[in-house]
């Protein structure tokens, strides 16, 4: 038998990839994150969930500093990765941002190649050290993102003239090319079919063998097969925190089982 302690100390600081402290974020005078504090763990996947305005995509981009290109964004609090400061101002964001990635809900190639896009983050970052390199970095991402069959004879072409679909995982591409440590997801399978949402989950699940990854869903199915932790967030807060397994069969929040149970959002 395992006492209270003795689990808490079974995962020690150094399973902690990031720690969120009283997080506030602010839209001018919206309130839109409040008092949160969280501890996401590595190598696992942590799926936030909440009806929808409830800021999770505003406290996922805390933690890669994306709300920095949002003027009247405000944020107060600490985010540690590794024990270290996001926030301080030795931290250069474009830095942060290779190490902790990112998939928007809307796919957002850039106006390049399909191989420019993936190679962009190692092209600036300097993972390579000649084109071989670049091309491998470039296959194994877009295999990863299970793109790669449907692309690989016109890697020259623009990554907008792909479907939906292929964009967003031309995106995940990208993300993971940099071999970042976070991967932070948010709704990205939300333009996808399921045949492509299959093949991203288990990219998750590879990707969790190395890194922490979060995704934000709609879908409480998804969340269940891919995360570990699961955080649910209702109007600014963050309402619970814990293993997968029990806030989907025993939330000990009455606002967690009505969203679960489908009663809001
Ligand atoms: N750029 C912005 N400017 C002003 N207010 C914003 C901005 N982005 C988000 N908000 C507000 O902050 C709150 C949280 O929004 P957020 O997008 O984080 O919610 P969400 O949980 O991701 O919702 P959804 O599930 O619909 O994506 C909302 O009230 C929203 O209107
Ligand atoms: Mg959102």
């Amino acid at each position: 038998m395992y006492d209270t302690n003795r689990m808490e100390n079974a995962v020690g600081q150094d399973d902690i990839k990031i720690s969120a402290r009283k997080v506030q974020v602010f839209y001018g005078d919206k309130h839109a994150i409040k008092d949160v504090d969280v501890d996401i763990l590595d190598k696992t996947v942590t799926a936030f969930i909440g009806p929808s305005g409830c800021g999770k995509s505003t406290f996922l981009r805390c933690i890669n500093r994306m709300n920095d290109t949002i003027p009247i964004a405000r944020i107060q609090g600490e985010i540690r990765l590794d024990g270290e400061d996001i926030y301080d101002k030795r931290v250069d964001p474009v830095q942060l941002r290779a190490r902790v990635g990112m998939v928007f809900q809307k796919p957002n190639p850039f106006p390049k190649s399909i191989y420019d896009n993936v190679a962009y983050g190692p092209r600036i970052h300097g993972l390579s050290r000649n084109r071989a390199e670049l091309d491998e970095i470039v296959e194994r991402s877009l295999r990863g993102a299970a793109l790669w069959n449907e692309v690989k004879d016109r890697l020259q072409e623009p990554g907008t003239g792909l479907s939906g679909g292929q964009q967003q995982r031309l995106c995940i591409a990208r993300a993971v090319a940099t071999s970042p440590e976070v991967l932070l997801m948010d709704e990205p399978c939300s333009a996808l079919d399921p045949i492509a949402t299959g093949q991203v989950e288990e990219l998750i699940e590879q990707l969790r063998q190395e890194f922490s990854v979060v995704i934000v869903t709609h879908s409480m199915q998804q969340a269940a097969r891919v995360s570990q932790k699961t955080a649910f967030f209702h109007l600014g807060n963050l309402v619970e925190y814990g293993d997968t397994d029990d806030i989907f069969t025993k939330p000990q929040d009455s606002r967690t089982e009505a969203y679960i149970s489908g009663r809001i959002g």
